[in-house]
């Protein structure tokens, strides 16, 4: 949560700092802030709301000139999202400000004793109180920032990346991280700071990705010294060459994020199978798999780990994992397992589900598996993000940025890597004939396409959207494999439209939800002709009876469902295993529309954030 962004060089800062923040929106959006400093004066202009928000009372506050820049978007954890409230903060003299990601735990104690000092705070904020004694370490011990900085960050309890300037000596920004991301940009005599590297990727491909419990002193000219905050051990930063392109960050003709995002799920799936699937020579090679084999295939259970839409996939994969590779299958919400002294064993395999790689709960879930001796795979969306290096091995989904805060194709993408893999250990151990590998190899090619068809159904879609968005609830239903999709429905639909929504198992219906039905709940039930077809039939059968509105997710060409359902929206025919892939993409687009015609912000909705870096 809140994203960071920094710049000291020999270019305008303002620019480059506030382009960062709307490309870090996604972690946040409570409020924004920007300090520049101009070589004389140290400015600031913060105010609650998006950074456009900042942007015209900035200009109209504060001259934009100045080489050294920090800049911070919102999401608030201590302090409700007002002005003051906002990042960035200064310290007491008014000689440091800070920009934070995370939380100081301890702050309120730290806080007393500050004030027993005699400083002053205006904000509710931890960071306020963290500034404030980096000053007093300053003032106390008489040394510079960077020594500051550390022996300040002994002190404290809790998460954070933040970073730090004293405009006493403008030539340098101190950054420091612990289980919140920070990446520095290093290019020609500048550099940048910021939670990704998308603030930084028109200027530089090259990033040093600190580690947790790292700190850098970033001096203009002079280059990036890397520490260990503990032990002030010194670390030879490695330079790390990013992929990421500018197109791959920006909207490329949508409206949206969120429809762009959906509408490249055919290139995001087969950018995930392709040089991993050789459907010619019936193989499938993943690396972590393939170097783990032993481990990963003689697992006596596996255990899922997640949150949010990661989780849904999750439960998807319980079910391909189960059927294919025949090895049980627990999928756990990250946060509970994380608290519940749960029992692993050396035996166990974590399989750990992270679109940002960043999520405090899984990274928590992970580290408590390692402790317990399991071994733990990493599925993340994110190069070099904080879970793709904590695990012992893993697979990136490939899926490029995802930016829109409701998740779509991480989703699908992170179902192919775990499809895969379940497919190899199915034949490895000899739980799937050969035929049916290599099946579901042909089947899972042709996935791309059948997207597509599937994204054909917008139109009808923005109908039916326009006819059940003034619902206040809607029910989702499905089984077996599309069990876990109708949740991932309900959950897009809440996200972004703020209509509540139920997900559930169809047959459950009866034990609960039912009660609901009447002629004004919308109810999407996924009726695929592969799996339990005749028993969700059944189910839509009970609910018209109660006059619930039907809009039925079918394969294409079925008849008798479309007797029965207000809507019919149709996906190409697959194997079961399969239909996740592509139910999923109409329950994507309706909620996507529901949003837009309720004026909703479909890409930054209201509370959420896209990267949660607190528990
Ligand atoms: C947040 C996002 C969701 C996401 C969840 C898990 O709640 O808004 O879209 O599914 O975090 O995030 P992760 O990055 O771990 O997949």
């Amino acid at each position: 949560m809140c994203g960071i962004v920094g710049y000291i060089g020999h270019r305008d800062a303002y620019p480059v700092v506030l382009k960062g923040l709307q490309r870090l929106e996604y972690r946040g959006y409570d409020s924004a802030g920007i300090a520049l400093f101009d070589g004389a004066e140290l400015k600031m202009s913060k105010t609650k709301g998006k950074v456009a928000d900042l942007k015209s009372r900035l200009e109209s506050e504060i001259s934009t000139n100045g080489t050294v820049g920090l800049g911070h978007t919102r999401w608030a954890t201590h302090g409700e999202p007002n002005d003051v409230n906002s990042h960035p903060h200064y310290s007491n003299s008014g000689d440091l400000v800070i920009i934070h990601n995370g939380i100081i735990e301890n702050y309120d104690a730290l806080k007393k004793e500050l004030k027993k000092r005699g400083y002053t705070f205006k904000s509710d904020t931890d960071t306020e109180v963290l500034v404030n004694l980096i000053e007093d370490v300053i003032k106390e011990e008489g040394v510079k920032l960077g020594k500051a900085v550390q022996i300040a960050l002994n002190q404290t309890v809790g998460a954070y990346a933040i970073a730090v300037f004293n405009k006493t000596k403008p030539d340098e920004i101190v950054v420091a991280r612990l289980g919140s991301p920070l990446a520095i940009g290093v290019g020609e005599d500048e550099f940048f700071v910021a939670s990704d590297a998308s603030p930084f990727i028109e200027f530089t491909n090259n990033a040093i990705y600190l580690e947790d419990g790292e700190m850098a002193v970033i001096r203009r000219n002079k280059g990036v010294k890397v520490r260990k905050i503990k032990d002030d051990t010194l670390v030879d930063p490695y330079i790390q060459e990013l992929q990421l392109n500018l197109e791959q960050i920006e909207k490329g003709g949508f409206d949206h994020f969120m429809l762009k995002e959906i509408h490249e799920q055919p290139n995001a799936i087969s950018d995930t199978y392709r040089g991993r699937m050789l459907v010619e020579q019936g193989l499938i090679r993943m690396a972590g798999v393939d170097d783990n084999m032993e481990r990963i295939a003689n697992a006596k259970r596996f255990i899922i780990v997640a949150c949010g839409t990661s989780w849904h996939a999750g439960l998807v994969a319980e079910y391909i994992l189960e059927d294919l590779a025949r090895i049980p299958v627990e999928v756990e919400y990250a946060s509970e397992f994380r608290y519940r002294n749960p029992i692993i064993t050396e035996n166990d395999v974590v399989i750990a589900i992270s679109q940002s790689g960043e999520t405090a709960d899984t990274m928590a879930a992970i580290k408590l598996a390692k402790e317990k001796g399991a071994f733990v795979f990493g599925v993340c969306n994110v190069v070099g993000s904080s879970i793709s290096r904590e695990t012992n091995a893993g697979a990136y989904t490939h899926a490029g940025p995802e930016i829109g805060v409701a998740s779509t194709k991480a989703f699908t993408t992170q179902i192919t890597v775990l499809t895969l893999m379940a497919l190899k250990l199915g034949k490895f151990k000899g739980t799937i004939s050969i035929s049916d590998f290599q099946f579901h190899l042909q089947e899972m090619e042709r996935i791309p396409e059948k997207v597509k068809q599937a994204l054909k159904s917008d139109a009808l879609i923005q109908e039916i959207a326009d006819k059940y968005k003034d619902a206040t609830n809607c029910l989702y239903l499905g089984r077996g494999y599309n069990f876990p999709v109708a949740l991932e429905g309900a959950l897009k639909l809440k996200e972004i439209s703020y209509i509540h929504a139920e997900g559930y198992p169809a047959a459950e219906m009866k034990h609960g939800p039912i009660a609901l039905i009447d002629e004004q709940m919308p109810v999407v039930v996924i009726a695929t002709k592969k799996g339990h077809y005749e028993k969700v039939v059944s189910n839509i059968q009970e609910i018209k009876s109660r006059k619930g509105k039907i809009i039925a997710i079918v394969t294409e060409g079925d008849e008798e469902v479309r007797e029965l359902a207000d809507y019919v929206v149709e996906v190409p025919e697959t194997i079961e295993s399969l239909t996740p892939l592509l139910t999923t993409i109409p329950l994507q687009l309706l909620s996507y529309h529901i949003a837009v015609m309720l004026g909703k912000n479909v890409d930054q909705p209201r509370n959420l954030a896209k990267s949660v870096t607190v528990e």
